[in-house]
């Protein structure tokens, strides 16, 4: 059967107060629309198409890469103003529509599977997703009849006195027949508190006309939407317990899980054990066995088996196996950092390859350039890659020994096994095999300390 899938992002948003459409606010790391467009990816629909209107080019950029498509609602006159919208997206259709919200991030695949199979066997022209909870404000009231069928809908702000203590909620999630849809939607009007164009009147006038309607009540945790900055930070944190709880499952340790914040799409390998105050962002990886002592931040990156980070930032790079990293390491994006490798303390790497076992333990920074392996850089090295106008590559073949506060001013080639003296200033090539030294010869003024009378 034809499945697909509706998704209404048009609204302002007003209660965020924010200049950013609501749906684009990130939740775990990823814009809570593209939270529900991944869901839905994954239960075999044959399209998505997203209503958008409030920041619509924005909204279209950051949603791009998944491939879907579009409806515009220029003005927002409702829920059911936006499915209307819809009307050229859903022509000709036959099969079934899911409906979803863009700000309700939580939805599952499981749900959203679960859904759709009991509209399907029930053979429901309409079904409701929605949840029992004990604070209903806000939310549409599901309205039942004597037989507990679903009646109709009633948004909050239209509730008399006894809808108002329903308990069930209208989740803004749904599925229905494509073709009993489009062919009620025109009778919905905006004759209502809000003035608006309500999505949840389809369901009496379904209702009326005999159509059978299904209501399936899930977690309330699941459906929550957000309207408020408080809201966000609720959902995010709901979010952030489960996804620490899938990786524990996995056999990942997390010794405070309220402390560590791992984005949706980070994978994560069994034994690494991560400690308070972690940031893991992005399309991360990171394998088998890592040590992650507390507060780095690891973006778009893959770490490779056994690696040590103690408080560094890392940044689209890629670390090899046992390698250690910090406390206070900054690698900036486009590095490669080989096996067995270190790089300590006030370093900064900075779109450079570094080779297996190579060492830059101590105050050091590496711009731009291509490093073997076995080399070893004395505390305070400087790769001088900036001549005020542009950057230039340095290349150092393996086994180099680097003494302590060197320059190596770029473009520059140092080749394997070589030795430069500490406190060089370097500009020129230096050949393998060669000690380069490069500084002023030491002069000692015997008895200066007496003649100037400075003698303590
Ligand atoms: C809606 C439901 C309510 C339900 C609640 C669940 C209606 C009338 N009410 O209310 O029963 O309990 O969701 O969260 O449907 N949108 C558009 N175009 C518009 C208006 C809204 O695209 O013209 C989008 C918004 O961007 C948002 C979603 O639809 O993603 C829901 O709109 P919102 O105004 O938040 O509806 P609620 O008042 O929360
Ligand atoms: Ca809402």
């Amino acid at each position: 059967m034809y499945k697909c899938a509706l998704i209404l992002a048009a609204g302002k948003g007003k209660r965020m107060k924010s200049r950013l459409p609501k749906v684009l606010h990130k939740v775990c790391g990823k814009e809570m629309v593209n939270h529900v467009i991944d869901t839905l990816k994954s239960c075999d629909m044959n399209e998505i198409n997203l209503v958008i209107g409030n920041g619509a080019e924005e909204v279209k950029k950051a949603t791009e890469s998944r491939n879907i498509s579009y409806s515009i609602q220029k003005e927002q006159l409702g829920t059911g103003h936006a499915l209307m919208c819809a009307k050229q997206f859903l022509q000709d259709k036959n099969g079934l529509i899911t409906v979803f919200t863009g700000d309700a991030p939580l939805i599952t695949e499981e749900t959203v599977k679960k859904l759709i199979n009991f509209h399907i066997n029930g053979q429901y022209k309409a079904t409701i997703l929605t949840a029992i909870v004990k604070d209903a404000t806000g939310y549409g009231r599901i309205i039942r009849d004597k037989l507990s069928e679903v009646e109709k809908i009633v948004e909050h702000k239209d509730c008399t006195e006894e809808e108002l203590t329903v308990k069930e909620i209208n989740s803004g999630m749904y599925c229905f027949d494509i073709k009993e849809l489009i062919d009620n939607l025109d009778e919905l009007s905006n004759n209502n508190s809000q003035g608006e164009y309500y999505l949840t009147d389809v369901i009496e006038i379904l209702k009326n006309k005999g159509c059978k309607i299904g209501a399936i009540d899930v977690d309330s945790n699941e459906i929550r939407g957000v309207n408020s900055r408080i809201q966000l930070a609720e959902v995010e944190e709901t979010l952030r317990q489960k996804i620490s709880k899938k990786h524990m499952n996995n056999g990942v340790t997390i010794i405070d899980f309220k402390n560590t914040y791992i984005g949706i799409d980070v994978k994560i390998e069994r034994d690494t054990i991560i400690y308070p105050g972690n940031v893991i962002e992005g399309k991360t990886i990171i394998k088998e066995g890592c040590m992650l002592y507390p507060n780095s931040r690891i973006k778009d990156s893959i770490i490779e088996n056994n690696v040590t980070i103690q408080n560094s930032v890392i940044l689209e790079s890629h670390i090899g196996n046992n390698t250690t990293v910090g406390p206070f390491a900054y690698i900036r994006p486009q590095s490669e950092i080989g096996n067995d490798a270190r790089v300590g303390d006030f370093v900064e790497i900075k779109k450079s390859k570094i080779g297996n076992n190579t060492k830059i333990s101590h105050l050091t920074y590496i711009g731009d350039a291509e490093v073997g392996s076995g080399c070893n850089f004395g505390c305070g090295t400087v790769v001088v890659n900036y001549d005020g106008k542009s950057k230039n590559k340095t290349i150092i073949g393996d086994n180099a020994f680097i003494g302590c506060n060197a320059n190596l001013v770029a473009p520059i080639e140092i080749e394997s096994n070589t030795y430069i003296a500490a406190g060089s200033t370097i500009t020129k090539k230096v050949p393998s095999g060669a000690l380069a030294v490069s500084r002023a010869k030491q002069m000692n003024k015997e008895g200066w300390v007496d003649r100037k009378g400075l003698k303590k």
